[in-house]
């Protein structure tokens, strides 16, 4: 069941975060659900302008609703992942998304706040959330590239301007993680101190940590040790940081290197071991196994795992419309 983002938000809110993951596949979808349902789950699925114009904008919707119909008891929200003002648009208007993300974090503070007000009055008239995005992250989305050097923290005081001018409802923030698989070096990590403090001023207001993957270094190994050639040194965010990151008001993770991890592994040790194969369906049987492996065991660290009844329990209690 397709729900608004809200809806599910509300339910989060300081007690577990909704794991957002982007799909552009149907393997991927298949293993995204099947996982879900696996840690009974409710989740967000999200599509990147880069998706969009990979697999086609119909091809996607259709992908996903075949999927809910496949899985009738998974609850989910479909979202907009860093979009820019026209993309929001279409998908505000194409009556199929919860939520939609503009991205204008590149942009000075006062055009972000114009370019996400005009985006927050068209989508709540129509019944869409809106995330924003203040402050830089590192690495690459999309055909932005961020270095380091200009990655900024977002600041709390603006946090707060910027929610009260913008009506936003929800606020991707720059808290050290950056996109990609080489985020940290050495002992860097989440910096909690800042998110705390955009936490008190912000109170009940749900933040978004993105570029929150791990990279786990025994799936760079085996990626690897089967023809890979990843920088041993890469590494992402500890998964156990998010049930620290939940009180601190994040409702939302989002996940994507890490998937393209699994992908990367499964294929890459599969025609190691099996050269002589060609027919593609045994990898993808072998990838839609290993994601919903994968978003299981992600689903407990984001404390999301075993919610899908009170969930359900509180969407038939509120009027929250599906979308
Ligand atoms: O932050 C961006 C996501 O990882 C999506 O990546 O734009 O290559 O689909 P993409
Ligand atoms: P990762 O690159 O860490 O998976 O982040 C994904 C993301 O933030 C998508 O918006
Ligand atoms: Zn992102």
């Amino acid at each position: 069941m397709i729900v608004t983002t809200r809806a599910l938000f509300d339910v989060a809110y300081g007690r577990f975060a909704l794991g957002a993951y982007n799909i552009n596949n149907m393997e991927q979808t298949l293993g995204l659900f099947e996982g879900h349902m696996r840690a009974r789950a409710p989740f967000i699925i999200q599509i990147s302008r880069g998706a969009r114009k990979y697999a086609g904008v119909k091809m996607l919707e259709h992908i996903i609703r075949a999927a809910e119909e496949k899985y009738p008891e998974a609850v989910f929200a479909v979202h907009l992942d860093h979009g820019d003002e026209q993309t929001c648009y279409d998908c505000i208007e194409s009556g199929f998304y919860s939520s939609v993300m503009i991205d204008a974090s590149h942009e000075p503070f006062e055009e972000n706040v114009a370019i996400t007000r005009r985006v927050v009055e068209r989508a709540h008239a129509k019944g869409l959330s809106v995330e924003a995005e203040l402050g830089m992250l590192g690495g690459v989305e999309e055909d932005i590239e961020v270095d380091e050097k200009h990655a900024r923290l977002t600041d709390p005081d603006e946090a707060r301007t910027f929610v009260e001018r913008t009506g936003c409802d929800s606020l991707a923030v720059a808290i050290g993680a950056s996109h990609g698989a080489y985020k940290f070096s050495g002992s860097q990590g989440i910096h909690f101190d800042r998110v705390a403090e955009i936490r008190k001023r912000l109170p009940g207001f749900p933040l978004v940590m993105h570029g929150s993957s791990s990279v786990p270094a025994e799936e760079v190994a085996r990626i690897n040790a089967a023809g890979g050639a990843l920088d041993p040194s890469a590494k992402g965010v500890d998964a156990n940081d998010f049930a620290k990151a939940v009180p601190l008001g994040v409702t939302k993770v989002n996940i994507d290197t890490d998937g393209r991890l699994v992908w990367m592994r499964v294929h890459r040790e599969h025609f190691r071991d099996h050269p002589e194969n060609f027919d593609f369906r045994k990898p993808g049987r072998a990838l839609i196994d290993a994601y919903a492996a994968f978003i299981a065991h992600k689903s407990g660290k984001l404390r999301s795992a075993g919610r899908l009844d009170e969930v359900r329990q509180a969407l038939e209690r509120s009027d929250a419309v599906p979308a």
